[in-house]
């Protein structure tokens, strides 16, 4: 949807954890390979909460450097949005606690679900408090420990997830260039299973069944959700542009969910977009769902990949099945 929302981001902020895991780590725990998983996938490494580690501290490390990076104290936020889908509990809300840890007055706080395109729709929807006047400073988060959800038995998904955090701090802009151009967000439910865990929600609450049968851990159709990923980023880079009014060719960097390498090369090669316009980072962190964008987007400021006055884009599609868009004057 096009839109013009004079929205910038103030700072960013990442947190990853320490240890890391090599595929030869994965190759000790499943049949796998260091080369199956790198062609495969992209990946060489990833990393892991600590066993007394967990998604609130994570999300804290990341916010705090965030706010660093603003020059924004925590007493100025308004809102916090935390998009996750491996909470500190499964309630209260993670943002509530991060809300706390960090300091601030009583301001909304929420979680948000859409897997891996929770941080472009909380970077959306935290946007949207500031057109509509409801807050001056929110703090948007993408904050995930997948490897407490992921299944160190299967070999499809233990060698794809890593952990990891990452936060920006938006404001309003004054008058300027700066602004969201265009933003979009969908979803299909109707192919919800392709990623899910069957047990310990309400359908299903843990048992010692659900725990024997691991059914308290991630499951994924792969191959299924590949196809579906490759075509609608595509779509979602092509359809985003078409709505702000710019070609392809104009954009200076995207910041795709990081999946898997072989989706992002696929869908930005179908939509015209050379690989060197595009940040990746899966290499070193594996797919940290709703993480991931923001560790991306913190690292591609913190490099100066991006210059006052570009065109870049957040990208992302998921779990739900979900996917989202947010294109930004910088
Ligand atoms: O964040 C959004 C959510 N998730 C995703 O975006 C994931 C999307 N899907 C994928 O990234 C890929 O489908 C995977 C990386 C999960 C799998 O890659 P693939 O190229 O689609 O492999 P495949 O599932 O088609 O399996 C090919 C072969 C199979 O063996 P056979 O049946 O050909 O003998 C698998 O059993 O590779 C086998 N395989 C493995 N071999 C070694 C599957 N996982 C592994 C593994 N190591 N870890």
């Amino acid at each position: 949807m096009k839109v013009a929302w004079p929205v910038e981001i103030v700072g960013t902020g990442a947190y990853i954890p320490e240890r890391v895991v090599t595929n030869d780590d994965l190759a000790h725990l499943v049949d796998t390979t260091n080369e199956w998983i790198v062609q495969r996938t992209g990946i060489r490494e990833r990393r892991w909460v600590a066993p007394n580690e967990a998604t609130l501290a994570l999300a804290t490390r990341a916010s705090q450097a965030a706010l660093a990076d603003a020059g924004v104290s925590a007493q100025d936020l308004d809102l916090i949005v935390v998009a996750t889908v491996t909470p500190e509990h499964l309630l209260p809300a993670t943002a509530c606690l991060l809300q706390s840890a960090l300091g601030c007055r009583w301001i909304p706080a929420f979680d948000l679900e859409a897997a891996c395109s929770g941080f472009v729709w909380a970077f959306s929807i935290g946007a949207q408090h500031l057109v509509n006047g409801l807050a001056r400073t929110v703090l948007v988060v993408g904050a995930e420990s997948l490897s407490t959800i992921t299944d160190m038995h299967d070999r499809q998904t233990c060698i794809l997830f890593g952990d990891g955090a990452g936060a920006a701090v938006l404001r309003r802009s004054n008058g300027g260039e700066r602004a969201i151009l265009a933003t979009s967000m969908g979803a299909d439910g109707a192919r919800g299973k392709l990623i899910y865990i069957p047990a310990g929600g309400s359908k299903e609450p843990a048992t010692r069944r659900t725990v024997d049968e691991r059914l308290h851990y991630m499951r994924m159709q792969g191959r299924e959700v590949y196809k579906f990923a490759v075509t609608q980023m595509q779509a979602v880079i092509e359809e985003t542009c078409r709505d702000a009014g710019i070609t392809v060719g104009d954009l200076a960097l995207v910041v795709p969910h990081q999946s898997n390498l072989r989706i992002i090369e696929s869908a930005c090669q179908r939509a015209g977009l050379p690989m060197d316009k595009v940040a990746v980072n899966i290499d070193r962190y594996g797919n940290t769902s709703a993480a991931s964008v923001a560790v991306a987007l913190h690292e591609a400021r913190a490099e100066r990949r991006i210059k006052s006055g570009d065109l870049v884009m957040l990208l992302a599609f998921g779990a739900g099945l979900t996917w989202g868009s947010v294109l930004l004057r910088i």
